[in-house]
């Protein structure tokens, strides 16, 4: 099946500073469809950055460029920012951390969904409005026709992100991008809003791509994980082979970090030192610094992202299992 999405040696750099150290950097990877793809890494390792990146949204201050970046078949890699206007909001669109920097907060919720139904399906007013209910009540907001005439400082925020969910499923799109969509909001409410999230991916058979810095629910929801490093792919793979054998040190390390879950043990080790600071990066591979496994030629080179085998890519010159050095780039 043609994958969806297809990135190839995506970069994002600070405007300007081409040829600097970049802010991403050699991103490669695909979403098929009807899959979730979930992406995790530590703060600072470019995951939102990529997130604006697939829809076209990267500040003036950002710049990019990439080998390809296939969206539904169409080629949007090094197009000026308006080509993406076709397809944000109707083929991808995107969830993020805040649902209030993202909503309109003097207009009412309902007319905020009814506004992408008429401008993105050619809906009638009428027709909007009322296709704007059954939107809220899918994403399981009850007294919907009520609620749809609130401001979104009247909800809570498990409310206001189930309309940011709405708003993002109006057009009925092909891939979501979901930032962190539930940080901002307490524990029972995240459960619910991922559950919400997921269900609606299945039914709609969307692609959904589950950026977040929580392995627990990487582990439930999502059936692929790319691990991301100060702005590399460390490996992406199966959810299972990421869980139970990883090769990259970073994903081994990140895995390590988190309590155990199946033994319940509130061991919380972290990795020591910190994501490297853009100014700051090292000139081999970026994980080098804090690689308990590194070698004089991880210092020296940057690895190429290579597949280890059908469906597992890896970015290290030594990972885990393979005693010689596996690819650098040139
Ligand atoms: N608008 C911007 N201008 C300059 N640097 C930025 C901008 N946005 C993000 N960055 C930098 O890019 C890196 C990745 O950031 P981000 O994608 O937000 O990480 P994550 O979402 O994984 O926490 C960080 O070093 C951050 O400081
Ligand atoms: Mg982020």
């Amino acid at each position: 099946m043609a994958a969806l999405l297809e990135v190839e040696k995506l970069a994002v750099w600070l405007t300007g500073a081409r040829g600097r150290p970049a802010i991403l950097q050699d991103v490669s990877f695909n979403v098929q469809p009807g899959e979730v793809l979930g992406v995790v890494g530590e703060s600072g390792s470019g995951k939102s950055v990529l997130a604006l990146s697939l829809m076209g949204l990267l500040p003036g201050t950002l710049s990019m460029s990439a080998g390809s970046v296939r969206l539904l078949g169409h080629e949007l890699a090094n197009q000026p920012r308006e080509a993406w206007r076709t397809y944000r909001g109707r083929d991808i669109a995107m969830i993020f951390q805040e649902p209030m920097t993202s909503l309109n907060p003097v207009m009412r919720v309902g007319a905020q969904i009814a506004e992408v139904l008429r401008w993105r399906r050619g809906m009638s007013h009428a027709a909007a409005h009322r296709r704007a209910i059954e939107l809220l009540e899918q994403v399981e907001i009850s007294a919907a026709a009520s609620r749809a005439g609130t401001y979104p400082h009247e909800l809570s925020g498990g409310m206001r992100q189930r309309v940011m969910i709405a708003i993002a499923l109006a057009a009925s799109p092909k891939l979501l991008i979901a930032d962190e969509p539930t940080t901002a909001l307490d524990v029972t409410v995240q459960a619910q809003i991922l559950r919400l999230l997921t269900d609606l991916q299945r039914t709609s058979g969307l692609s959904l791509i589950l950026i977040t810095h929580d392995l627990g629910v990487i582990a439930e929801l999502a059936e692929r994980v790319m691990v991301m490093y100060a702005g590399r792919i460390a490996e992406v793979a199966a959810v299972r082979t990421i869980f139970d054998d990883p090769v990259h040190p970073y994903t081994q390390a990140l895995l390590a970090s988190v309590p155990d879950m199946r033994h319940q043990r509130p061991r919380l080790a972290t990795i020591p030192g910190t994501v490297p600071n853009l100014f700051a990066m090292p000139t081999g591979c970026r994980f080098a610094p804090r690689c308990p496994y590194r070698r004089d030629v991880c210092e020296r080179q940057a690895p190429a992202i290579v597949a280890l085998a059908e469906r597992h890519d890896v970015g290290c010159l030594r990972p885990f299992g393979y005693p010689e050095p596996v690819s650098v780039t040139p």
